[in-house]
C-alpha cells in the first residue's frame, strides 16, 4: 500500500491520520481527528523523525519501508517523548537494528520511564546546538524545554533551512489530502483548530515559546515540519503562523471582540447575558460577540475564544454556597492556559449567600486583568433595575472596546 508523500525533496511524510480518536490527550474533543506526522529523510544516512500513536504500527512500518525503498535506517530522531509520537519507537528499533536512537539525556530518561525495552547501547545522545550530518541534510539540534514537555527539542537542517518543530506549529484535524499549509490556512477551519491546539496544549508555556523564538531569531526558515497537521513550505504560510504564534505566546489578543461566559441553571443568568449582548450590539459594537454556556461547551472552545478576543465577561453563579462547579472547573482550566492581560467584567447571580463572585475573581487574579465597568449583581432573576445596570455595563465595555488599540 502506497501511502506516503514526498513533502520536500528527499523528505517523505510517513505519518498517519487518526479519525477514530474522540479526545486528544483524553481531554480535548476532536471534530475531525488528528494527524501524527513523521518524516523520513533520505540521504547518505537515512533518518526517521519521530514516530506515531500505538494503533497504527502496521501502516506506519509499511510507510517507512516504502520511503526507505530497500535502504537501511541509520537514525531515529526523537524530538518529543509524548506517547502520541513514541508508541512505535521500539517497533522501529527492532525492525531496523542498525538504527541509533537520537535524543537528549531527558529523552532517554523518559524513554525508560515509559517503556521497558533496552536500547541503551544504541543511544546517540545530543546536546543543545550539536549537529548530525546525514550528507546533504545537516541537523542542528535546538532544545526547546517546556514547549510543552521538558525534553522537547527541534532539528534545524542548516543546509536546507528546514525546521522540524516537534509539537510547535501543530494543529488538530486529520490531513484531508492537502499536506501543504498554503492550501488550508485561508480556506478551511484550519486556523480554529490550530488555535485551539496551541492554546490548550501549549498555552501555559508562552514564556518558553518566546525563549524559543529568541533562539531561532535570525535563522532563515524555508520550511516548518511539525508533528501534527500541515507543513509550511512557503513564505506566506510561515509568516502567517509565526505572527499567530507571536501573539499567542505573548497573550496578546488577535482581535477586538467580547466573549460572555455564563453559567445558568434555570435560564435567568442566560437572560442577563443575552440582554447584555443585545445592548452591546445596539450600542454599535461591530466586533464579534460570543456567548458560551459553560455547561454546554467543552472548556477548550471557550478558553480558545477568551484568548482570541480582547474582552471577556464572566457570569458565575452560586452553588452549594460556593461557585457553580462547571464554572469553577472552567476558570481553573482557563487560568491553567496562562490567560492574562485581558479586559474583563463580571455579572453574578445568586439566590442566597454564596461566594461565587469572590471566588471567580480570586481564580482569575493572577492574570493581572483590567476590570471594566461595575459588577452587575442579580438575585435570582433580572429585574428592571438590573436591566439598567446591564445597560451601564454594556456602555462601559463599548467605550473600553473603542479605546482599545491592538
Ligand atoms: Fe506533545
Ligand atoms: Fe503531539
Amino acid at each position: 500500500m502506497h501511502n506516503i508523500r514526498e513533502v520536500l525533496e528527499n523528505i517523505y511524510y510517513v505519518g498517519v491520520n487518526d479519525r477514530r480518536i474522540d479526545r486528544f490527550e483524553n481531554m480535548f474533543p476532536l471534530e475531525n481527528g488528528v494527524a501524527y506526522s513523521s518524516y523520513v529523510i533520505k540521504d547518505e544516512k537515512n533518518a526517521l523523525m519521530d514516530s506515531v500513536e500505538a494503533a497504527f504500527t502496521r501502516q506506519y512500518l509499511e510507510n517507512i519501508e516504502q520511503a526507505l525503498d530497500g535502504e537501511d535506517l541509520d537514525y531515529i530522531v526523537i524530538h518529543h517523548m509524548e506517547p502520541d509520537h513514541c508508541r512505535n519507537i521500539d517497533f522501529c528499533m527492532k525492525k531496523w537494528p542498525n538504527a541509533k536512537l537520537v535524543g537528549n539525556a531527558k529523552t532517554f530518561k523518559f524513554y525508560e520511564q515509559f517503556y521497558n525495552d533496552e536500547f541503551k547501547d544504541r543511544y546517540y545522545e545530543v546536546k543543545d546546538g550539536d549537529e548530525l550530518n546525514l550528507g546533504n541534510h545537516n541537523l542542528k539540534f535546538v532544545f526547546a524545554p517546556m514547549v510543552h514537555w521538558p525534553e522537547v527539542m527541534m532539528s534545524y537542517d542548516t543546509n536546507n533551512q528546514i525546521l522540524f518543530s516537534a509539537d510547535a506549529f501543530g494543529s488538530f484535524n486529520a490531513i484531508e489530502g492537502h499536506l501543504k499549509a498554503k492550501n488550508v490556512i485561508h480556506k478551511t477551519d484550519w486556523l480554529d483548530q490550530a488555535r485551539r491546539y496551541y492554546i490548550n496544549i501549549v498555552g501555559k508555556f508562552g514564556k518558553q515559546v518566546q525563549a524559543l523564538f529568541k533562539k531561532i531569531d535570525g535563522l532563515e526558515i524555508k520550511a516548518i515540519l511539525p508533528l501534527h497537521g500541515p507543513v509550511y513550505e512557503d513564505k506566506e504560510s510561515i509568516d502567517f503562523i509565526l505572527d499567530k504564534y507571536t501573539k499567542w505566546a505573548t497573550y496578546t489578543p488577535e482581535e477586538k471582540g467580547i466573549v460572555v461566559v455564563y453559567a445558568s441553571m434555570y435560564g435567568d443568568t442566560e437572560q442577563a447575558a443575552d440582554i447584555l449582548a443585545a445592548e452591546l450590539a445596539d450600542l454599535g459594537v461591530t466586533e464579534d460577540i460570543r456567548l458560551f454556556d459553560v455547561s454546554a461547551w467543552d472548556p477548550s472552545y471557550i478558553i480558545t475564544a477568551c484568548h482570541r478576543y480582547s474582552h471577556s465577561v464572566f457570569a458565575p453563579i452560586n452553588y452549594n454556597s460556593g461557585l457553580y462547579y462547571k464554572m469553577e472547573a472552567f476558570l481553573q482550566e482557563l487560568v491553567g492556559t496562562g490567560y492574562q492581560n485581558r479586559h474583563v467584567s463580571f455579572l453574578n447571580n445568586w439566590s442566597w449567600g454564596g461566594t461565587s463572585l469572590k471566588k471567580s475573581k480570586e481564580i482569575l487574579e493572577a492574570g493581572k486583568h483590567t476590570y471594566v465597568g461595575e459588577d452587575v449583581l442579580i438575585n435570582s432573576s433580572v429585574k428592571e433595575e438590573q436591566v439598567e445596570e446591564l445597560k451601564a455595563l454594556a456602555k462601559a465595555i463599548k467605550e473600553d472596546l473603542d479605546s482599545t488599540e491592538l
